[in-house]
């Protein structure tokens, strides 16, 4: 018992965000590299000429040179047992992107100094906001010229709606970047320290009011500017404080540069002290304790087929109490019935390995003959629960799919509906038609081709596809509501999921706000918890 509680008490998981090229992948790399994970730099990420660290598993990623699914990393550092949730970005980013953040205790946010926030750090921030995450923000690459902080700051606190509390401050930035100063601890982390080819760089104690030693580190100019720009932080910005921050009102930022790895050691040690171990879960009236003995787990993501002989699949799996025993006989909820996790797996870094215990907290890839769908719980027989389940989130992408040889009609219905219980897109239809034609429903692109792919591939079925010019997709919330008696523009298109919940899509923003304004009492919601 007490090895289960010092086990869990350990442990930080959390997912990394950022718009693509804003610097995640350097900095997850750096968390790795001081855990000891990986021997040397490039080897997180298959980029084109990288080795394809994590999930090489999928043909079309290969041929791609992109990691289609969001991957997991576990690492040692400092006596924590950290779990990093990485996010697909760029085309193949998919609704498995939001689902990860549904897994994680916290998030990073890795932000561009130069660009400030960015479209897909937006949507993300959304799915986080929701669920009340805290937020850490790294903004990143101050070794390039880089926009005014205070501007930085004032942008996250307008747009995100939150607190920021700047742990240090930029001296400068680009060719005249002089380190950091460290607001809690007065002290200055140097950049030209950094080149000395120190391992750790030892910041200098010295505060604001010690003019003489700030004009020798950072030379007059920059010390005159640093001294009002910290004044007037102390005297204008929030304060810390960490009930805040764990509520995901406050995030506290650091500054940095990933790439010469500067700041980065003390980002990882503040940020794994003001973060959580695992934090509790609702399962219907109860919160389920992590530290409870009997295990419980929901699935957040299924990767498909990595081998093309069979139509297996894994299913990851995020421990939210107790510990997990291979070969212990567990209880699947949605199922009602007894379950072995078979081949239970966890990345650790570069390859997957076996494992034969994990804690809450952890996440593990089981082998899944078919059986689970996103968000189901799996448990110990023992204290059986049910965890809520994950929010389907509103695709952006539609078109429409249908077989070209109508004899394959079974294999048709039965590909598109392996592949939206995977999770990997979702399906809607006109009301009262069949199943000949499927919309198809995505949050990236990518998924589309995977899809063709899959369908080809897997189930032997070709489709043709017409992108339709859809982008925004509701659910009507309203029970008992005549959806062919609502006021609707002429290209708002009423289909329904395979569920039964009515949803509207639509071509523009201007659509949904007409038909909220000329429909009175009409709910639109951007996510589906039915
Ligand atoms: P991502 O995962 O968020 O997409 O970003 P990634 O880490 O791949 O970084 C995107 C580019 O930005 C990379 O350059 C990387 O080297 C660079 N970068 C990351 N952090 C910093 C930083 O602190 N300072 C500077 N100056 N650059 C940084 P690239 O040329 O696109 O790729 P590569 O050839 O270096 O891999």
């Amino acid at each position: 018992m007490a090895n289960l509680k010092h086990e869990i008490e350990r442990r930080r998981t959390f997912a990394i965000i950022s718009h693509p090229d804003a610097g995640k992948t350097t900095l997850t790399e750096k968390f790795l590299l001081y855990g000891g994970a990986i021997q040397t730099a490039g080897s997180v990420k298959g980029k084109a000429t990288a080795k394809h660290a994590v999930s090489d598993w999928m043909e079309l990623e290969k041929q791609r040179g992109i990691s289609i699914t969001s991957s997991v990393m576990q690492f040692e550092y400092d006596g924590y047992c950290i779990n990093i949730l990485d996010t697909p970005g760029h085309q193949d980013f998919s609704e498995d992107t939001y689902r990860t953040l549904m897994a994680a205790d916290s998030v990073v946010m890795v932000i561009d100094a130069a660009k400030g926030i960015e479209a897909q750090t937006r949507k993300l921030f959304k799915v986080c906001a929701r669920r009340h995450i805290p937020i850490f923000t790294f903004i990143n690459k101050l070794d390039r010229e880089a926009r005014d902080p205070f501007e930085l700051l004032d942008e996250l606190e307008k747009e995100f709606g939150i607190g920021t509390y700047p742990v240090n401050w930029p001296i400068g930035c680009g060719v005249s970047f002089k380190g950091v100063f460290d607001r809690d601890k007065r002290e200055i982390l140097s950049f030209s320290d950094l080149h000395k080819g120190q391992n750790k760089i030892k910041p200098t104690p010295c505060d604001i009011t010690d003019i003489a030693k700030l004009d020798e580190l950072i030379g007059e100019y920059q010390r005159a500017e640093l001294v009002d720009q910290i004044e007037l932080l102390d005297g204008a910005s929030f304060e810390f404080d960490l009930e805040k921050v764990r509520c995901g009102e406050l995030s506290p930022v650091f500054f940095g540069s990933a790439l010469t790895n500067f700041g980065v050691e003390q980002f990882l040690e503040n940020f794994l002290k003001m973060t959580t171990s695992p934090l509790p879960r609702v399962s219907g009236d109860t919160v389920v304790d992590p530290f409870d003995e009997e295990f419980s787990a929901f699935a957040f993501k299924i990767q498909a087929n990595m081998n093309k002989n069979h139509r297996d699949r894994i299913t990851f799996f995020r421990i939210c109490s107790g510990k997990f025993e291979r070969g212990a006989d567990y209880f699947h909820v949605q199922a009602g019935k007894p379950v072995r996790l078979s081949q239970p797996q966890q990345m650790m870094a570069e390859e997957r390995q076996i494992i034969n215990e994990a804690y809450a907290g952890d996440i593990i890839g089981v082998f899944d003959p078919g059986i689970y769908s996103i968000g189901d719980t799996v448990c110990s027989p023992k204290k059986k629960i049910l965890f809520e389940g994950i929010p389907t989130f509103a695709p952006e992408h539609f078109a429409m799919i249908e077989q070209t040889d109508s004899l394959k009609r079974k294999q048709f219905v039965k590909g598109v509906e392996q592949i939206a219980q995977e999770g990997a897109i979702q399906i809607f239809h006109e009301p009262n038609t069949g199943m000949e034609r499927v919309i198809v429903g995505v949050v990236g692109v990518l998924q589309f081709e995977v899809l063709e792919y899959r369908l080809k591939n897997e189930y032997n079925v070709d489709v043709t596809r017409n992108n339709l010019s859809y982008q925004f997709i509701r659910w009507v919330k309203n029970k008992n509501i005549d959806i062919k008696k609502l006021n609707l523009t002429s290209d708002t298109k009423w289909v329904q999921d395979f569920k039964g919940n009515d949803l509207l899509i639509f071509t523009s923003e201007w659509n949904i706000n007409w038909a909220l304004e000329r429909n009175e009492g009409l709910i639109l919601e951007d996510f589906s918890t039915d």
